[in-house]
């Protein structure tokens, strides 16, 4: 474990900061950094070892591959044995950009860095701090999200102090991330593409480039016994410690409707205010157009309901704040609307265990 380590911690845009976190990881350390989607913990892709610490900073089961982060798409073919004309598409069309794909790996790519798989991940991420690490290192990095595994992932250098200083070589401070979720995964080992997990990057937005895409069956929890097939999504994630549930509406049709509203507000306070009674500390996640609709000390404004992007960029910050609050019992409205819902609702019911209360 990297417990005792001296985190030395700058910014982006500091004089000399990124040519520090080259040489760190040129000697096998790890530094977190700023990508589009949310902070990395990064390491040399290629060298065991440092792959290794990575596991170990972030305590993440061993099982769980890494994602590749490379600067150039000439890369790709450094790492995966085969490349589909399919997936060079995707890369033409996605990168650099929140785009994740599964490609048969080469035998330079160590089992350590693909949990045992023979497949790899690899992403070009679109922050440029991030690339001009990846291109000062001269190196491929590996790197999860950089949070203690089971929290939710970083969004600010804040979250990265909070869960990494003393374990990490080195914070980069890029201030708050833009998209807020993980990358799209997908898998284009087989003849059609497979979201393994959902993210910025839509089904359709695939679909315009490559035709037919599916969704790994895994995915919807309620399905016993079929896996999700990449290893992360089977893990508890995001929760915050206390219990959340998300109270949502039954019949959609009216989703915004003032009644519609009014009614989800109804049955997250009568379950706060029957917590409240028992000695319960409670919040609620809401948008900003229902925030005074709530009875409760803790209202916590997740962005505008219509608009999924300012939700995608608070959701993880929102969770956090929850144990920040220290709160027993959490109730969210259900932000299933809009391109990211389906993205934001894959995190949301993964951080509520899939406790849904339909009114
Ligand atoms: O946006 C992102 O993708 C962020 C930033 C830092 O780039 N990274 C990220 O990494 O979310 P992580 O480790 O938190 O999530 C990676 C996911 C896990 O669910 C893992 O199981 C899956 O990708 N994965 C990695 N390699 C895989 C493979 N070869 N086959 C299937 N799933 C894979
Ligand atoms: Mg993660």
């Amino acid at each position: 474990m990297n417990e005792n380590t001296n985190t030395i911690i700058m910014n982006c845009d500091e004089k000399g900061a990124i040519s520090k976190a080259a040489v760190i990881l040129r000697k096998g350390g790890l530094v977190a950094f700023p990508t589009e989607t949310v902070y990395g913990l990064g390491a040399d892709a290629l060298n065991p070892e440092a792959s290794n610490k990575i596991y170990a900073a972030k305590g993440r089961p061993s099982d769980n591959p890494l994602i590749v982060h490379i600067a150039d798409t000439y890369a790709v073919y450094k790492l995966a044995s085969h490349v589909p004309k399919k997936a060079v598409m995707l890369m033409e069309a996605f990168w650099p950009g929140p785009l994740t794909i599964i490609l048969p790996k080469k035998d330079i790519v160590p089992s350590e860095t693909t949990g045992g798989l023979d497949t790899v991940a690899i992403r070009m991420p679109s922050h440029p701090a991030a690339l001009d690490m990846i291109r000062q290192s001269e190196l491929y990095i590996a790197a999860p999200s950089a949070n203690i595994s089971g929290r939710p992932s970083p969004t600010t250098a804040d979250h990265v102090i909070s869960d990494m200083e003393g374990r990490v070589d080195m914070i980069l401070d890029g201030g708050a991330v833009g998209i807020g979720i993980e990358s799209t995964i997908v898998d284009m080992t087989g003849d059609v593409p497979v979201i393994l997990r959902p993210g910025f990057i839509t089904k359709a937005m695939l679909e315009n480039i490559v035709g037919a895409v599916t969704v790994d069956k895994g995915l919807t929890d309620n399905i016993p016994n079929i896996k999700p097939k990449a290893p992360g999504m089977k893990y508890t994630h995001y929760a915050p410690k206390g219990k959340l549930t998300i109270v949502e509406i039954s019949d959609d049709t009216g989703a915004f409707s003032y009644i519609t509203r009014l009614s989800v507000a109804k049955k997250i306070n009568d379950l706060i205010s029957e917590k409240k009674q028992q000695g319960f500390k409670t919040a609620v996640i809401a948008s900003s157009k229902n925030a005074h609709l709530y009875n409760c000390e803790n209202i916590l404004i997740a962005g505008e309901a219509e608009n999924g992007e300012t939700i995608a960029a608070k959701l993880y910050g929102v969770l956090r704040e929850c144990d920040d609050i220290g709160a027993d019992y959490i109730y969210s409205e259900a932000f299933n609307h809009g391109k990211l819902g389906d993205a934001i609702m894959n995190r949301l019911l993964k951080a509520a265990g899939q406790r849904v209360i339909k009114v």
